[in-house]
């Protein structure tokens, strides 16, 4: 059996979970490709029609997935009845993208088999709660890891697994992202590039919307981030501040599931 997971990943943790239940799949002799949504020029979605089933990960922005998964599932083609599981990764223990998603592929004709929400560390501590301990994200990680297993092997015995949002909370998490995309351009305002920048390019490579160009020895953010952090994390020098807080590196080993240029 063969499986496309496709994902958007911002510092991570979805991309280390995407990992993590593509090694259960293998285990199990099912094979796995990754689709990174970020590239999705790069490859033909009607690709996806010749996999066994789809697997959809997400980050939650704002209690929702962000707008460039949003577009690929509008992009998706029909489902013809394809077997489906659903993950979001998010700071709190569950969030509405899940149950978003499933409901926009549900029309498209996708079984949804799995939707599940998965605690991560927030990477948005800074503006919302509060800053993860070490002891917290290593124990963090041992309970998606554990998530990701009982997907996998409930997926494999044919056992329907829906954590459900109900239709309150996901039309309140509706007008709550509606609100952020609003105001993206004044949050994202919010990063400035330090000093101490020492003009890697390493944010400038990577950023998922081309939206830094590095000017007079400064990294320079333009109108189009979507503020998903990864340059913050990124930068070796966390010359990156948000309000002029220096952010303390919790994403430092996770970010290296990601493939960085
Ligand atoms: C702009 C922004 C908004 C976020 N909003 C939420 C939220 O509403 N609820 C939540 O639980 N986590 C929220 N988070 C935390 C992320 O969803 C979480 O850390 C996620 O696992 C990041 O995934 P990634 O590393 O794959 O990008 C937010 C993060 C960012 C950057």
């Amino acid at each position: 059996m063969n499986g496309a997971l496709c994902y958007f990943s911002g510092t991570g943790n979805t991309k280390w979970i995407a990992n993590k239940i593509s090694d259960y799949f293998k285990e199990n002799d099912y094979n796995i490709d990754f689709f990174n949504i970020e590239y999705k020029e790069d490859f033909d979605l009607e690709n996806i029609n010749k996999y066994d089933f789809l697997i959809i990960g997400t980050p939650v922005y704002a209690g929702m997935e962000p707008r460039i998964v949003s577009n690929f599932l509008k992009k998706l083609p029909k489902g013809n009845n394809k077997k489906c599981i659903i993950y979001s990764t998010q700071g709190s223990n569950k969030a509405s993208a899940a149950e978003n998603i499933s409901r926009i592929i549900n029309k498209k004709g996708y079984d949804v088999f799995i939707q599940s929400s998965i605690k991560m560390t927030n990477n948005y501590y800074f503006a919302m709660g509060k800053k993860p301990t070490n002891e917290y994200i290593t124990s963090t990680l041992k309970e998606a890891e554990v998530k990701c297993k009982n997907i996998v092997d409930g997926f494999i015995k044919g056992e329907k697994l829906i954590e459900n949002t109900n239709s309150f909370k996901l039309g309140v998490s509706k007008v709550l992202s509606k609100g952020f995309i609003k105001i993206l351009p004044k949050l994202s305002k919010n990063m400035i590039s330090k000093n101490d920048c020492d003009k890697c390019g390493l944010c400038v490579r990577n950023c998922p919307r081309g939206n830094i160009t590095m000017e007079n020895g400064r990294a320079v953010f333009h109108s189009k981030c979507m503020l998903c952090l990864r340059c913050i994390y990124l930068c070796p020098k966390n010359a990156i501040t948000y309000k002029n807080k220096k952010i303390y590196k919790i994403q430092k080993n996770i970010i290296k599931a990601l493939d960085i240029k």
